[in-house]
């Protein structure tokens, strides 16, 4: 595994944007994106009996010392500091006002024995887990409920020691859907920043139906061949990155039901590999929704796809008013995929007839080198993907016929190799208000908007 895992490298280098005061290059003035966040009180993993020697169980000291620092709460909350060492833990809940940071050097460990990760209830708009129906094992580091909390340091560690997970999940072992590394679900004020994140068993980093998420300066790394160990899954109603980041929004008739939509992510500059999936991906799960999604500064190589939306019938929901722009591409296979008809459903009730609504899609200012595809764009029947725009893309494609698009609707300019017909129009002045603008550059835009995540060196 230490040899696959030399070229994994999924970096990302995010940060963070909200509706607080901050200023929108460097945190000086947002207080919750400052590491050196002044918590008034601090302790030692260790002095809760903790034992670095990656051997001893210290899950116990986790939530001993977490429970203390519960009384810190209303006083300007706590740092919970983890030193060098390698800590092994089973799962564990966070508080709110709370630091936990891992020094360098810092190896927070999962356990490799399943009844250390508890099971849950399933997220109500998944309505089952992902991978098997019922429960779902809790992710190492969990919080519900939570106003400001900060996982950060000085780049320790978070390691899922995901292998024996991938394992269980290759030879059918499992009994629930695998947990994640770190799941925050309904918080608010949430930082992570300057730690790195290895072999999540599943997804990553799950922001799920929360707002003012920063993810800054992590880096995450699994092996590429490593099943469904996406980078991001931002799945929160206003805000919040297989895929580097890939934004959900529930899942068919739960995902209608529960209706948290996606909405204001602010992505820039992420730069990463998967060998197998997308740079970044909407869906497949979107039923809530997912809107206002703006994504600067993107470098992906060595990857199946670029960029991706996954939908189906039955999903219902929308994707709308999404804007990527400034890509660059290396050695991809399809530059740009949209699919209409993946699948997947969680039960048998879903309702067939509940088409996604997917229009006013802006992909601009691309550039890629060995593609063999330029886009597979594949709408629904009956429920074209309306209003398309590509502008000034150039792709260095290996591929004979570097377009293949149906039921889709749309503009381009300034496209090679040129755009598929059904998108062949130019963008002109008449239909420039069916394209989606940003009415003002990325950043100063998203001082007008509530709870977005700005993704930035
Ligand atoms: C990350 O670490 C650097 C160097 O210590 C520090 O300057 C920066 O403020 C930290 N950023 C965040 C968001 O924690
Ligand atoms: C979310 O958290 C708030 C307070 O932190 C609580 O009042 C609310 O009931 C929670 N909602 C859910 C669905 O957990
Ligand atoms: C979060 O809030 C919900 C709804 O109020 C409640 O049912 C649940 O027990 C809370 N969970 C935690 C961990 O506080
Ligand atoms: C990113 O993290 C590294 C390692 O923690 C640190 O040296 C560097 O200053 C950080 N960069 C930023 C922009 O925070
Ligand atoms: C943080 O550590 C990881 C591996 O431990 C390394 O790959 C990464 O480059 C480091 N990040 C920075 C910014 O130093
Ligand atoms: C699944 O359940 C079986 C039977 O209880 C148990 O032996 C096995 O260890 C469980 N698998 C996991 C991954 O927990
Ligand atoms: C992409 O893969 C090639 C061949 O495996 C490798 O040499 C190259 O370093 C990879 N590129 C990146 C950016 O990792
Ligand atoms: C086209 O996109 C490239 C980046 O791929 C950018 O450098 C260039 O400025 C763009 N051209 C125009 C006219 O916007
Ligand atoms: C595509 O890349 C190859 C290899 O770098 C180069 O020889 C070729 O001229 C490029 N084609 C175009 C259309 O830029
Ligand atoms: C376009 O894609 C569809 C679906 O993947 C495939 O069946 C068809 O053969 C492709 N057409 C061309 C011209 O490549």
């Amino acid at each position: 595994m230490r040899r696959s895992l030399t070229p994994v490298g999924v970096l990302l280098v995010l940060a963070l944007f909200t509706d607080s005061p901050c200023s929108a290059r460097g945190s000086s003035h947002c207080r919750s994106t400052d590491s050196e966040d002044m918590r008034p009180h601090s302790v030692t993993i260790s002095e809760f009996g903790a034992v670095g020697d990656g051997v001893t169980l210290n899950t116990k000291a986790f939530q001993n010392a977490i429970f203390y620092l519960n009384s810190f709460a209303d006083k300007g909350g706590a740092k919970l500091f983890v030193p060098a060492g390698r800590w092994l833990t089973g799962s564990f809940d966070l508080i709110s006002h709370l630091t936990l940071w891992l020094d360098k050097d810092a190896v927070i460990l999962g356990s490799t024995t399943s009844k250390d990760w508890p099971v849950i209830d399933p997220l109500p708009s998944y309505g089952r887990g992902r991978e098997l129906p019922g429960g779902r094992h809790q992710s190492l580091i969990y919080g519900r409920n939570l106003t400001d909390v900060v996982i950060t340091g000085d780049n320790g560690t978070i390691d899922g020691q995901g292998d024996i997970w991938w394992r269980w999940f290759r030879t059918g072992n499992l009994n629930y859907t695998r947990p994640h590394l770190v799941e925050l679900m309904n918080s608010t004020e949430v930082v992570i920043s300057n730690v790195t994140f290895l072999n999540s068993p599943f997804w990553t980093i799950h922001p799920v139906y929360c707002s003012q998420v920063a993810v800054q300066n992590v880096t995450i790394l699994a092996p590429l061949d490593s099943p469904n160990t996406d980078g991001i899954d931002p799945d929160c109603y206003i805000s919040t990155g297989d895929d580097l980041i890939a934004i959900k929004s529930g899942w068919d008739e739960y995902g209608t039901a529960y209706a948290r939509p996606s909405t204001n992510i602010i992505i820039h500059r992420v730069i990463g590999q998967t060998r197998t999936s997308a740079g970044i991906t909407i869906g497949s799960e979107m039923s809530g929704g997912v809107s206002e999604v703006h994504a600067e500064n993107l470098q992906f190589s060595n990857s199946s796809t670029g960029i991706s939306i996954k939908t189906s019938p039955g999903r219902g929901g929308y994707v709308r008013d999404i804007y990527i722009s400034d890509v660059t591409l290396v050695n991809v296979g399809i530059a740009i995929r949209f699919n209409g008809h993946y699948g997947e459903h969680p039960d048998e009730f879903y309702d067939p007839n509940a088409l996604p609504t997917i229009e006013r899609i802006t992909v601009k200012d691309v550039r890629g080198e060995n593609i063999k595809m330029a886009g597979l764009l594949e709408g629904i029947e009956g429920d074209n993907f309306l209003n398309i725009c590509l502008s000034n893309i150039t792709l260095n494609v290996t591929s004979a016929s570097p377009w293949n698009c149906s039921y889709i609707q749309g503009y381009s300019a300034s496209v090679d190799p040129e755009a598929c017909e059904p998108l062949e129009e130019i963008i002109s002045r008449e239909h420039y208000s069916d394209c989606y603008h940003l009415t003002n550059h990325l950043l100063s835009s998203s001082h007008q908007k509530r709870s977005a995540w700005l993704l930035s060196q």
